[in-house]
This record gives structure tokens, sequence and C-alpha cells, in this order.
């Protein structure tokens, strides 16, 4: 026979009962919202979703995707700043993981996985690559002007990161073709859909990054890659945890892959297309290149490279008057924050001297991007060679944007450089 139901259980029950209907709004004060990003057209255009969370409470709750969202800016920064109640440890993305990697770590662990990348962007690193990073600017942006109507994302926005991480891993001229099919296939491990195609493309991915491990292995035992100008020579002359192993040299390469060169795509595509639809504002920087620097964190700024992340909570943490509770999903909204009223004048405008310094589009905190120098340099030289040498640059179709829920840059971008 079925025993009565205690009171607590029957609390319990009401409780969950009430959540499936209400989401959290019911006892804790967030709003519910519909706004998913994981649907793939607010994926692409996500900026009136923005507007809306803006006009809406200071905490939102997806029920369906049972994830909390932030999107606020100083509501975003207080969170990447409190990694105790906010964790990394437990994964950046809406599915969980451990691993010992540096972006899912926090505390020790993370300071100590932190201090092995970190020698490879030094002001002094940096500056040995800045040759490299220009003439390649000059190159892609000479592409771009003998091409009229080409895709700035595949003739300008891809092959540039690519190439810098090529060049400073010191993967020669000769094995660079291999090296793109390969990173860009094996990139995609990190975006798995359960769907046939989706299997289809993980096992793609898993053959290319095979042929990327068994590359770098076969060059890192014979010595190459670790000369005293490449990112992973530099790291192990700097190692202070004892020296690091082929395989760890090899996972750090991968670890530059993955979040270097999307990125970097997204930011080098969306400046494109923000120049080419506000010609006033591009003859702003011709006028002044010392706004070069401006208009790049403008650009970050304004297009956000990525668009959010998660964390997960290991104590109940208080946002204003809403308790969001210990073990729950949050998602930072880095593109809200971004565009958030309350800390930028007219958001959704772009204006290239706005100087938009608190922008979170690197992060912020412990976590705060370590290749954000690296990809800097990459936008200033290649925006500095478009305002020497183009005056105009046309839009020649629409630009087709990702839909992927994070990471947003466009996939198709075809344009004009006028040069007179
Ligand atoms: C425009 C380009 C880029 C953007 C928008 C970007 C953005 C970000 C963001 C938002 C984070 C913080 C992650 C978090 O809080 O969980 C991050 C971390 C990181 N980024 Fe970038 N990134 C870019 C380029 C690069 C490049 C070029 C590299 C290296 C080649 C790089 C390497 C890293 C690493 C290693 C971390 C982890 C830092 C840590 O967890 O302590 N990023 N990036």
């Amino acid at each position: 026979m079925l025993k009565p139901l205690t009171s607590a259980v029957q609390l319990n029950l009401a409780a969950a009962i009430k959540h499936r209907r209400l989401g959290y709004r019911g006892w804790c004060g967030a709003v519910n919202t519909a706004y998913d990003p994981l649907d793939p057209t607010t994926a692409a255009q996500p900026f009136a979703a923005y507007d809306a969370l803006h006009r809406g409470g200071r905490v939102h709750y997806n029920p369906r995707r049972q994830t909390w969202i932030l999107h606020r800016l100083d509501d975003v920064r207080a969170a990447l700043r409190d990694t105790d109640q906010v964790t990394s440890s437990q994964g950046v993305t809406r599915i969980r993981m451990a691993a010992d990697l540096v972006v899912v770590t926090d505390g020790e662990q993370h300071s100590r996985l932190r201090k092995q990348v970190q020698p490879a962007f030094t002001r002094k690193a940096l500056d040995s690559w800045r040759a490299i990073i220009d003439d390649l600017a000059v190159e892609l942006v000479d592409t771009m002007i003998t091409q009229p109507g080409g895709d700035a994302v595949q003739n300008l926005a891809i092959p540039m990161p690519l190439r810098v991480i090529a060049a400073i891993l010191g993967i020669p001229d000769t094995d660079i073709a291999d090296f793109r099919r390969w990173s860009e296939d094996s990139v995609r491990l990190i975006d798995f859909t359960p769907t046939a195609k989706g299997v289809v493309n993980t096992t793609r991915a898993l053959r290319a990054a095979v042929s990327l491990r068994r590359y770098f292995l076969r060059h890192l035992a014979a010595g190459d890659l670790k000369g005293s100008n490449t990112v992973l020579g530099r790291l192990l002359e700097h190692s202070t945890d004892g020296s690091l192993t082929d395989d760890q040299l090899f996972y750090i390469a991968i670890l530059l892959l993955i979040a270097g060169n999307e990125t970097t795509t997204n930011l080098l595509g969306g400046m494109v297309d923000t120049l080419a639809r506000n010609p006033e504002q591009y003859d702003k920087i011709r006028a002044d290149p010392d706004l070069i620097p401006m208009a790049v964190e403008e650009q970050l700024r304004y297009t956000s490279p990525i668009q959010n992340l998660h964390r997960y909570t290991r104590a109940p943490y208080q946002v204003g008057d809403v308790t969001i509770p210990s073990g729950s999903r949050l998602l930072l909204s880095f593109g809200a924050a971004n565009r958030d009223p309350q800390a930028f004048d007219e958001p959704n405008s772009y204006r290239a001297d706005r100087n938009p310094r608190m922008h979170v589009a690197f992060g912020y905190g412990a976590h705060m991007c370590l290749g954000a120098p690296l990809a800097r340099m990459e936008a200033h030289a290649v925006l500095r060679e478009l305002v020497s040498r183009v005056t105009r640059i046309s839009v020649d179709g629409s630009t087709t944007w990702s839909t992927n829920s994070s990471l947003r840059g466009p996939t198709h971008l075809p344009v004009t450089l006028h040069t007179h």
C-alpha cells in the first residue's frame, strides 16, 4: 500500500510543479524569458532579444533550457569576478564537463595552467611577431582589392588568424594546407550536435584531430616547432613546473587553435561588415588613423565574437533581489552586456571614437583572454592596411551570419574594396 506523502515531500512536489510551470519567477523574482541562444535565427541576429532583456528585469530564467541569464554589464562583470560562487570548473558551455584545461578550471589549478601559457603572450613575444602580422595584412588586403565582390570571410577573416597561428607555431609553408584542413575540421569537436549530420561531422573532426596530433608529435619528437621564436619553444624555455612534455605542448597548441582562430575570424569579418555599412565611420577613421585602436575596441563591443559563455553556481548567488540557487546553470551574455544601455549611450550604434573601455568581449577577471593582445594586433594591422589603401568598402549582397549559439560572426560577406 502507498504510504501517505509526508508534508516535506508534498512541499517539494508542489515546488517542483510550480517550478516547471513558472520557472523560478514564482518564488525568487527572476523574470521568465523565451530568449534562447540555441535558436538559430536568434543566434544569427540576437540584438532585438537583447533589447527586450534590457527592458525586462535584472535576472531572467529560461525554463525550457533551465538556464539563468545575466545581461547587464555590471552583473556580468561581477559574476566573472566571483569565481568562488560562479565557477568555470564545471565547464563554460551548456554541457557540464571537467578537464585539466585553463578555461575550465578555477583557483590554484587554473593559476598553474594559466602560467604555463602566459609566456607565449609577453610583449617581447608579440613584438617579435609584429612583422609577420603586418606582412600578412598587406598580402590579404591586396588579394581582396584584386577580387571585387570576393568573400571577405574566405579571403581575409579566416586566413589571417590561421596563418598567424601557423607562423608562430613554426609550421612551414609547405604544410600550411594540411594544417588548415586539420585545424578547421578538428575544432568542430567543440560543437557536437546529437544528429546524424553531427555524428558524421564529429567523426571527421576526430579523424582530423588524430592527424593533427600525429603531425605535432612527429615534429616535436624531431625537435621541430620548438625554436626560440615559436610559441612552444618559448613555453618550454619559461616552463616553471618542470619540462613540458610533447603531449602537453600539443594540447596547448590545440587550445590556441580553438581559442584563437574562429574568435579572431569573427572579429575581422564583423569589422569589414561594420565598416562597409557605416561609411561615415570608416571615413572618420581614414581621416584620423590614431582612432584605429579605439575603433577596434568599439568593434569588439559592437559584434562581440563570443556572444556568451556559461558558468555554474556552487553556492546561492545573489544578484539584486534575486537569489540564484546553488548548482544552477548561468548564461553570461557578453553580447547583451556590451549593448547595455545603462553602460553605453545608444548601444546599437557603432561609433569609432566611443572608447568603450569596460566592454567584456575578452571576458573579465581571472579568465580574461590571454590572446587579446594578439587578436588586437591582427585587427589593428588589417584596419591600418585598409584605411591607408581603400577609400570605400561596398557590400555586394547580404551578409550571412553564423547560427552558433555562442560564437558569432559573418560566414559569407561579398565585398568590393575601392582604391579611388
Ligand atoms: C577577437 C578574438 C578573441 C576573443 C573575442 C576572445 C575571447 C575570449 C574570452 C571571452 C575569454 C574568457 C573565457 C571565460 O571567461 O571563460 C577568452 C579566454 C581565452 N582566450 Fe581568447 N579570445 C580571442 C582571441 C584569442 C586568441 C588569438 C588566443 C590565443 C591564440 C586566445 C586564447 C585564450 C585563452 C588561452 C583563454 C583562456 C584564459 C583563461 O581561462 O584563463 N584568445 N577569450
